[in-house]
């Protein structure tokens, strides 16, 4: 019977599309990310071994997660790609849309030269705001795609000295984050995000090359909503005092940090640079992310399928290890030794950590005691 089993083929569109339209359409569609679309059988057959080799190595769909029974059936059909019967168009997901209550662009498009470069571009955009205002979703829309890598929105207040020679403030957070195929934001009901008075956005923009001379104009879009029960606040969990040494493989940098009152915690976005090799973020006992080969080529933002609730004097552990070796592809310079910075050839430490908060307060008591 095995003998039986290996030879009935799998066919595209019996078996394959229901895969793709459930994990790859988003971003291997017209106009989204992926260089090449996979919607139709003429589309997907050229692409049949490339993809088993991505799924295989989990390499796609970006950060892998595909079930052992999807991965057997792109195997299969990589063996014998047939089309089947029923041909029909696939189903595309759709991006979904955010209210442009208040858009913002950069000011003007900037130019991203033919040479590889992966420096972090940053934009201040003025809110204009003259209240305080509740977020409901927030979506970046890059203008030119195939530049944009990733892109972060912080929210600055007046008072800020990040990027004015200091860090974040801990009224800055993240409002936002742009990865391909993933850059809208909408929280659910009876949750928002703060946007304060005379607040500025800046937009972390994190362009690549393609060997063209190309520009960009990214745009920020937030909706605004009512009042809601709680605030969903991103604190920065993070060591900003390291030292990575020339060539170390597994440098460990650790940043612990207890919460001063309760919070519910809802996601998880670790941010490393080049040399990230692996970050574990801890809440309380339980394991919240664990990503044991960080590429930085693809960066995530987990939510948590079950919320964990930490009570007044729990921790937040983030443990990350960086790779500075010669054997890390991606390192600009193992001879060196690495700092804090915002620059991608400096490196950063943090676990941006979504939190549930009482909307009446601010953020600043969950560090009531702590010197930030
Ligand atoms: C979040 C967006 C996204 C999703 C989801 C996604 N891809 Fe991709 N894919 C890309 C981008 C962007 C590239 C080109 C850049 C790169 O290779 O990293 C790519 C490249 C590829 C390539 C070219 C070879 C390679 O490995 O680089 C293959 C094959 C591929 N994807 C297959 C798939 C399959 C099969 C799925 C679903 C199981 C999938 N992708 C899901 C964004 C995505």
């Amino acid at each position: 019977m095995p003998m039986i089993a290996a030879l009935l083929a799998v066919s595209f569109y019996a078996d394959v599309l229901p895969i793709l339209e459930r994990r790859c359409l988003g971003c291997h569609q017209a106009g989204e990310a992926a260089p090449m679309a996979l919607g139709s059988f003429a589309e997907a057959r050229p692409f049949a071994k490339a993809m088993r080799d991505a799924v295989l190595s989990e390499s796609m769909p970006p950060g892998g997660g595909l079930a052992a029974g999807e991965m057997a059936v792109l195997r299969q059909w990589a063996a014998r790609p047939t089309a089947g019967v029923g041909a029909r168009a696939a189903v595309m997901p759709v991006r979904p849309t955010v209210r442009g209550d208040l858009v913002l662009q950069m000011a003007e498009p900037f130019r991203v030269g033919a040479e590889a470069t992966v420096e972090y571009q940053h934009f201040v955009l003025p809110t204009g705001q003259k209240e305080g205002r509740w977020v409901q979703a927030v979506e970046i829309r890059p203008g030119n795609r195939r530049v944009v890598h990733h892109a972060v929105a912080f929210v600055r207040t007046a008072r800020s000295e990040f990027l004015r020679g200091g860090r974040l403030s801990v009224e800055d957070e993240v409002l936002g984050t742009y990865l391909p195929g993933e850059g809208v934001l909408r929280l659910p009901e009876g949750l928002a995000k703060w946007l304060p008075a005379g607040a500025e956005i800046v937009l972390q923009m994190h362009y690549t090359s393609t060997g063209q001379a190309e520009s960009d104009r990214t745009e920020i879009r937030l909706e605004f909503g009512e009042r809601p029960r709680e605030r969903v606040y991103t604190m920065s969990v993070a060591e900003w005092e390291f030292a990575i040494p020339p060539f170390a493989a597994a440098h460990p940098v650790e940043a612990e940090f207890a919460v001063q009152t309760g919070v519910r915690v809802l996601a998880v976005t670790p941010h490393l640079h080049l040399r990230g090799r692996s970050m574990r973020v801890t809440a309380g006992e339980t394991v919240v992310l664990d990503v044991p080969r960080y590429r930085f080529d693809w960066q995530l933002r987990r939510v948590l399928g079950k919320p964990v609730e930490l009570a007044a004097g729990e921790r937040i552990r983030v443990e990350a290890t960086f790779d500075n070796s010669r054997n890390n592809p991606r390192n600009p310079d193992p001879a060196a030794t690495v700092r804090w910075g915002e620059q991608s050839w400096q490196e950063m430490m943090v676990a941006f950590v979504d939190v549930a908060i009482p909307a009446a307060w601010p953020p600043t008591e969950i560090y009531r005691h702590k010197r930030f």
